[in-house]
């Protein structure tokens, strides 16, 4: 009895859904000989897989058949996240075939100014020249609808939503499916199929980048965005009060452990300018979002300071990247917007 046996034994173990035998996939592997007993591994998706029992039993026949095995022992490992997608390539999701790049907005907590970030730079990016989506996955608390001034209900074609179109931007957001102020109250699967069906079923056509406004913290639509979309870059919004908080570090976990690209951190609110050639105010102290930077090894793409002309952008749907774009704020989301794409060229 030697290995070679006992892998033309395992051929007889098929997948049934790729048709092939699990030992020349890779699905079988480790396997060790000990006198008349065998050990080997069965990588799996997941250790729960629905298949697991019935590749267990058939693998403890096949390989007890072998003349001279006494004993046959199967530990079960998982598949790790690349191999899983190179063995089960999934679909594209029809509405993004044609996006080249992804980018998450994202925070720790709520109300530190992720929308903001993510409209700013979305329409920063659409001024240096390149197609930008806006896709408001904050499905808890859509904003954008308002911050953006849109209230036009959703068109259809063809069984696909056609996105609003503004400021030169195509936006997507359920708050434009109902009414204003409507609470959503959706269950881990259903934010699964949700998010899923916002990237599938819109018809976004050709992007650059499908700019993601995402839900504060770590939430059931962090990680569906991180299963539909393995390579979507991630920008993490924080404030000078909340980089010495556990949100940060627990979402930047999250999308470390995920696999997800970070191109960096924005620090909102970092200091207040009473007027545009006045001394900046560190209300909250500063370097907040420097520490974080050399304690995590992420790039901070930039500061922004409390600006009364951003929050009357949110307000009144016309934002400042609109207003006042050669303001010193615009610049900034201007230098951030430059950064993210100066990164996305070194990350492909
Ligand atoms: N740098 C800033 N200066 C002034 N107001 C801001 C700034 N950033 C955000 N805001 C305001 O703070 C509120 C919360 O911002 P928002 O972008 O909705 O946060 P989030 O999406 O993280 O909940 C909004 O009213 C917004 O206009
Ligand atoms: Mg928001």
């Amino acid at each position: 009895m030697d290995e070679q046996k006992i892998r033309e034994a395992l051929q007889v173990v098929v997948h049934p859904k790729l048709r092939k035998s699990l030992i020349d996939i890779g699905m079988i592997r480790n396997i060790v000989i000990d006198d008349d007993s065998v050990t080997l591994s069965l990588a799996l998706r997941s250790e729960r897989s629905p298949l697991r029992k019935v590749f267990i039993r058939e693998i403890e026949k096949a390989v007890g058949d072998v003349p001279g095995v006494s004993s046959v022992q199967v530990e079960v490992i998982a598949l790790s996240r690349e191999e899983f997608d190179q063995l089960f390539p999934r679909a594209p999701l029809k509405g993004i075939e044609k996006v080249k790049n992804f980018l998450a907005v994202a925070s720790g907590k709520g109300g530190v100014g992720k929308t903001t970030v993510a409209i700013n730079v979305a329409l920063a990016l659409v001024k240096q020249g390149f197609k930008v989506g806006l896709l408001d996955a904050d499905v808890y608390g859509p904003s954008i609808p308002v911050m953006l001034g849109i209230s036009a209900v959703l068109e259809q074609k063809d069984n696909m939503i056609i996105p609003q179109e503004k400021y030169g931007l195509r936006i997507m957001s359920l708050g434009m499916t109902a009414g204003r102020g409507e609470a959503f109250i959706w269950r881990g699967p259903l934010v699964s199929k949700m998010i899923n069906q916002l990237l599938g079923k819109v018809t976004w056509g050709e992007l650059d980048y499908l700019v993601i406004d995402l839900p504060p913290g770590t939430g059931d639509p962090s990680i569906a965005i991180a299963n539909a979309l393995p390579r979507c870059l991630v920008l993490m919004v924080t404030t000078p009060q909340e980089v010495a908080l556990a949100d940060v570090r627990r979402a930047l976990g999250l999308f470390q452990k995920t696999g997800q690209p970070i191109v960096g951190l924005v620090e909102n609110m970092s200091y207040f300018l009473s007027s545009p050639s006045a001394e900046p105010i560190e209300i909250f102290g500063r370097g907040g979002g420097e520490q974080l930077s050399k304690e995590t090894g992420l790039p901070l793409l930039g500061s922004l300071p409390i600006d009364l002309e951003l929050r009357q952008g949110g307000d009144s749907g016309v934002p400042l990247l609109v207003s006042s774009a050669d303001s010193s704020t615009g610049h900034i989301f201007h230098t951030i917007a430059h950064k993210i794409a100066e990164q996305t060229r070194r990350l492909e």
